[in-house]
């Protein structure tokens, strides 16, 4: 007898098959009534396959009393409840590492659009305006200093990405880390003062929620531009449009938002902005590895084996 197992939102086709082949799998995102379904086969659900975006809601956990383990495809997990896993004894699975540069390439290609005007340049070569005179000149990221947040896994591929562009690059996070060639800025605000570019890669979690508040946006002021390819609510985003729209703020290019899939409507009409549908680690090579990982986890579990990335 296949094992029951629940997910939650779609995956690719290749993580379809291979939990198809493996597991009696139930569709909720695709269920008339989820709530049914729940009611129907929540008690016999051993597994949930998720990702970062959808996790598993409180109301989802609390129907399925037979859960072993949740196998979420994304190193994010801010939208699982972790704790609630522990204490019922269900395992927790993420996708960390195979990501990183994938990651570290949005990021170094969003500094790029950004700072070159990239999306403004394609577009003013479309509408034929190149024929009437030229395009005008940019920023570079050669020779300016970033900072940043979170000189994690993925922070440090992007890091050394900067570093190749000749960029000055600090970091700031909890601890001082030994033998990195980065500084270190324990005070956040303090970074912010003195960098061009704030580069937010921490994780979402209850600690760093508005972590790049009003004052460190003001603090990065005019001539500075926030990215953020960690999690929108690491950015107090209100304040972060209000600065931008008020040129307090000189740019900000985006990959996450505080409330996905909707973007503060605000941000489209301006020109120091560049946005992105949290497409961060979205190439079809480094979702393979990450969906791989998924079902290798599941696998994992239902053989008795440990888990290959078994968040801690
Ligand atoms: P990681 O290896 O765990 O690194 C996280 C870094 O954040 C660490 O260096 C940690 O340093 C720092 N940090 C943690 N808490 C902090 C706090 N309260 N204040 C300041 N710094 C803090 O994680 P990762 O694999 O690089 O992934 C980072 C995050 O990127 C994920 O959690 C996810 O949310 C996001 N992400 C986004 C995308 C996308 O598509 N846009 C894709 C993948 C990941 P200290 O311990 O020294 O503080
Ligand atoms: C995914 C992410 O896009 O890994 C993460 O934390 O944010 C991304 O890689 C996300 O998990 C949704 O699938």
């Amino acid at each position: 007898m296949k094992p029951e197992i629940l997910q939650i939102g779609p995956q690719s086709a290749r993580v379809d098959s291979a939990l198809a082949e493996a597991y009696v799998v139930h569709r909720y995102w695709e269920a008339d009534d989820p709530r049914a379904l729940l009611d129907e086969v929540g008690g016999r659900i051993r597994a949930v396959a998720t990702d970062g975006h959808f996790g598993i809601a409180p109301e989802i956990m609390a129907a399925l009393p037979a859960l072993e383990i949740v196998a979420s495809n994304g190193v994010g997990y801010d939208a699982i409840d972790t704790a609630a896993c522990k204490a019922r004894g269900v395992r927790v699975s993420n996708t960390p590492g195979v990501l990183n540069d994938a990651v570290a390439e949005t990021a170094l290609a969003l500094m790029l659009a950004l700072c070159r005007r990239i999306p403004q340049a394609d577009a003013f070569v479309r509408d034929g305006k190149w024929l009437k005179g030229g395009f005008g000149l940019t920023g570079e990221l050669t020779g300016a200093h970033a900072g940043i947040v979170g000189l994690g896994r993925i922070g440090k591929e992007i890091a050394r990405r900067l570093q190749v562009m000749k960029m000055r690059v600090s970091y700031h996070g909890r601890h001082e880390q030994a033998y990195q060639p980065y500084a270190f800025y324990a005070d956040l605000e303090a970074m912010a003062r003195d960098v061009d570019w704030l580069v937010v890669i921490a994780p979402g979690t209850a600690a760093t929620r508005g972590i790049v508040s009003r004052r460190v946006l003001e603090a990065l002021g005019p001539k500075g531009a926030v990215v953020n390819v960690a999690r929108g609510a690491l950015i107090d985003e209100p304040a972060m449009v209000e600065l931008l729209a008020a040129g307090r703020l000189g740019g900000a290019a985006l990959d996450v938002f505080a409330d996905e899939p909707r973007v503060p409507e605000a941000l489209f009409a301006l020109p120091n902005v560049v946005l992105s549908p949290h497409q961060g680690s979205a190439t079809g090579k480094t979702r393979a590895a990450m969906g791989d990982l998924v079902v290798r986890n599941l696998a994992a579990h239902f053989a008795g084996d440990p888990l290959l990335t078994p968040i801690a």
